[in-house]
């Protein structure tokens, strides 16, 4: 193991998840339709995906659309999930060869069933792999997604699979779409808007939270370095004060 790589090792947030947010008004500053900033968005993905082992993060998460999302007009909805289906489409081979593996969360049952189709087919085809873990949410919610949960935990109740004093933190974390993955380290959000918006809200209760104003298209892999030294400077405390401050 070189300096870099256990520099990497102490300091690297392990698991960080994107709000990638601004592709609307990249496109509006070049006066063009918002669907060609999300095309230009879709483009970034792989760069930053293939940017993360070297700055040591193992898990990335990112926003691709949320359950309010739907709330907008029917030509940018029917847009996205076009893209999406033709971004599954295009760069399955290549995250298959570079080792990452990709999973999705949110409630697909809003999903079509083509775009399911093309879902659980990158899940299984990538399924081996452990280099980099990718995980998008698509018709995501933080609160869809503990309602969610809960329906499956009151089920599991009434059918006496589970007992009411048996939940704990760690039964809800078992329930939900991200139950296999750690909890994110740091959650970045572009285009200048400081809110969460609904994202990964159970799972985000200690992570680091970095806003900057670079709108999504541009959020090159030399940005994200820069945010990932930033994020080594911080001091976690989880609740607990340091030896020396006592
Ligand atoms: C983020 O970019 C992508 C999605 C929410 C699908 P926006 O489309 O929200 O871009 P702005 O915020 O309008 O600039
Ligand atoms: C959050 O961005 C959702 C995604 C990035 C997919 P939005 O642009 O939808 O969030 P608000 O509406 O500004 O809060
Ligand atoms: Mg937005």
């Amino acid at each position: 193991m070189t300096q870099v790589d256990i520099q990497a090792e102490v300091t690297s947030p392990r698991h960080v998840a994107i709000i990638m947010d601004g592709n609307g008004r990249w496109a509006q500053r070049r006066g063009q339709p918002r669907l060609f900033g999300h095309r230009a968005g879709a483009k970034r993905v792989r760069e930053i995906v293939r940017a993360c082992p070297d700055l040591g993060v193992k898990y990335l998460t990112i926003f691709a659309f949320s359950t309010e999302n739907w709330k907008r007009s029917e030509t940018e909805v029917t847009g996205l999930m076009s893209l999406f289906r033709r971004y599954i489409t295009k760069e399955a081979r290549a995250l298959v060869e570079e080792g990452v593996r990709v999973r999705f969360i949110g409630d697909r049952g809003r999903l079509d069933k083509k775009l399911i189709k093309l879902m659980n087919e990158l899940e299984e085809m990538t399924a081996h792999n452990d280099h980099v873990n990718l995980t998008i949410a698509l018709n995501y919610g933080g609160r869809d997604e503990l309602a969610r949960a809960s329906q499956r935990m009151a089920q599991d109740i009434a059918s006496g699979a589970l007992q009411p004093d048996a939940v704990d933190e760690e039964t809800i974390t078992s329930y939900l779409d991200t139950s296999i993955l750690p909890d994110p380290d740091l959650v970045i959000r572009t285009s200048g808007e400081m809110r969460v918006s609904n994202f990964l809200l159970w799972q985000s209760a200690y992570a680091e939270y970095d806003f900057i104003d670079t709108l999504w298209p541009d959020f090159s892999s030399e940005v994200f370095a820069d945010v990932i030294a930033r994020f080594s400077g911080r001091d976690r405390r989880f609740g607990t004060v340091k030896p020396a401050a006592e």
